[in-house]
């Protein structure tokens, strides 16, 4: 086969095309505004962040840290790694006999000791533990060294010298200078980073964010399964957890699957309770599993150990009937748990929004707690999940944030949200450039030299007053021209050449039948506003 062509988008990951992008972009559009009415404000977040990030808010044992992180090694300290080989060369010196002076290798130590420090003034997310540790033993070992050596380069106690020496080595051959650095697969942890480290909680009343842009996760590619996707969430943060901000939040969510014509959402709520209760729950859960161990697949024999509650999530037919038998966590709340979702039932109630309750609905992220919440919607198979969320309360605290800190969010699957609005046909009444039949209003054919002058200013004036105008950038034949603006759909052919411009007017066809006039400026605008 001749020339293939080269590179492809990698699996999981794919090109948005306009007229499909213009969907997207009014859809985001769309949330901004409704956000907007109900106080939030846009957050930009980096789309990467240090892996431990995730690792302690989305929770080890979760299907996203264990397996599906994009993660990397920042290779911005190169420095710190060569002036660490280079001390660790310089072990020679030390040999008996050899012919230069042992404080060479003091010198190199010293070199690495200072790259390091200059590291870590930078970046104190960089100072691990060990680091710590390794950098402290070397500082004391050079500084006990150091006067061992004489003022022209010789060792007074070559021995001790030596021994100092080989509990340097030692710590440099261990020095592990790891900095990874994950792709996010989801933003509220950069969300609750930000907050913290932005000291937000100063602000009055609750901190309302939104956020839209690309996640990375390493699932199996399937339809409305990416590896890159795309999230518009919300986040709230404050001191408050009145059940009437969880209503509020999923009452800005339907608002905005209504403003979109996304018909057919069914909204799943649970509670999964908190600290006081859950724990009871799950090792109620444990206990159950237990006894029929054998009859599970392996995933759920797994997650006996590491996380019982994610077997509710198990889509499995033949555990199906052992889950139906199990205990509800809705029967084993706390009080505090229970009185909070009777109180986020009857907000929902007041705002009449309809919803489901599913007690199975655990969310396979590790930070949440009670309000648990799931949207599907129709035109999506088995990937009908878009949207999930649910309250965070104690992962401020969990981040190093104070602890009185409450917060609950969501994240819509805008490749979700999309393919069921156009699977329903909504792709173009959704608004929006989408909207209009593809072509530009004007296609502006000239013809000669002096019409091109003509015809750049014209395609300004038009264009500042709003319309789409398509300029060839080089001179056609009649014919070619026109037919160009057919193939484009363009709505009208405007020509200028030598005629026209004579007689200081425009010829106009409408494209659709053909019908043509001549017209000055300002009726040409009159025209095409009509
Ligand atoms: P999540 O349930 O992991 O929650 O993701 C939210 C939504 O993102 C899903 O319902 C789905 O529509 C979409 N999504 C997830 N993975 C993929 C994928 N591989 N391909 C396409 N779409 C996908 C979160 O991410 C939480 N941070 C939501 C949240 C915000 N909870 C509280 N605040």
């Amino acid at each position: 086969m001749a020339d293939k062509a080269k590179f492809q988008a990698i699996k999981g990951v794919r090109d948005i095309l306009p007229p499909e992008s213009a969907l997207w972009n009014s859809g985001e559009q769309t949330a901004r505004e409704v956000f907007g009415t109900f106080g939030f404000a846009e957050i930009r977040l980096p789309i990467f962040e240090q892996t431990e990030l995730f690792a302690r808010s989305v929770g080890l044992d979760t299907d996203i840290v264990s397996k599906e992180m994009y993660t990397f090694e920042d290779h911005g300290h190169r420095d710190i790694e060569f002036a660490r080989k280079f001390a660790l060369n310089t072990e020679r010196y030390l040999k008996p006999g050899y012919p230069f002076g042992m404080e060479r290798f003091l010198q190199a130590v010293d070199a690495f000791v200072d790259a390091v420090e200059g590291a870590f003034s930078g970046d104190k997310s960089l100072e691990s533990r060990a680091n710590k540790e390794a950098l402290l033993e070397i500082k004391q070992a050079t500084s006990q060294m150091w006067p061992l050596v004489t003022p022209d380069g010789a060792v007074t106690n070559e021995d001790a010298f030596r021994s100092f020496a080989i509990r340097i080595v030692f710590r440099l051959q261990s020095f592990h200078f790891e900095n990874l650095l994950t792709l996010r697969p989801e933003a509220t942890a950069s969300v609750v980073r930000a907050y913290i480290e932005h000291g937000m909680q100063v602000q009055p009343g609750n901190v309302k964010l939104y956020y839209m842009g690309p996640m990375f996760r390493r699932e199996r590619p399937q339809k409305g399964r990416y590896r890159q996707f795309y999230q518009i969430g919300a986040e709230v943060l404050g001191t408050s957890d009145a059940p009437g901000i969880d209503a509020e939040v999923i009452e800005m969510l339907m608002t905005l699957f209504e403003r979109l014509k996304l018909k057919g959402t069914i909204l799943n709520i649970n509670s999964i309770g908190d600290k006081n209760c859950r724990p009871a729950y799950v090792e109620k859960l444990r206990a159950e599993f237990e006894k029929v161990r054998e009859q599970l697949g392996a995933d759920s024999q797994r997650r006996i150990e590491t996380n019982p509650l994610r077997v509710l999530d198990s889509k499995l037919e033949h555990e199906q009937a052992i889950i139906e038998k199990l205990p509800r966590i809705g029967e084993n709340l706390c009080d505090d748990c229970r009185a909070h979702y009777a109180e986020v039932k009857r907000q929902l109630d007041l705002r009449g929004i309809r919803y489901q309750e599913n007690w199975r609905l655990v969310r396979g992220l590790d930070y949440y707690m009670r309000t648990t919440f799931e949207i599907t919607a129709p035109g999506l198979g088995s990937q009908n999940a878009v949207c999930g969320g649910g309250r965070y309360d104690g992962l401020v605290e969990l981040l190093g944030g104070p602890a009185a800190t409450k917060g609950i969010g969501f994240a819509i699957g805008t490749d979700r949200l999309i393919l069921s609005l156009q699977e329903a046909g909504e792709g173009a009444a959704a608004g929006g450039p989408a909207g209009k039949a593809g072509g530009p209003d004007v296609y502006l054919a000239w013809f000669g030299a002096a019409a091109q002058t003509a015809a750049i200013g014209l395609a300004k004036r038009l264009r500042d007053a709003g319309f789409v105008v398509e300029l060839p950038a080089v001179e056609m034949k009649f014919g070619k021209s026109l037919g160009l603006a057919d193939r484009l759909r363009a709505r009208h052919a405007v020509i200028v050449g030598d005629d026209e411009l004579a007689a200081g007017i425009v010829t106009v066809k409408r494209l659709s039948d053909g019908a043509q006039q001549k017209l000055a400026e300002p009726g040409l605008m009159l025209y095409l506003r009509a």
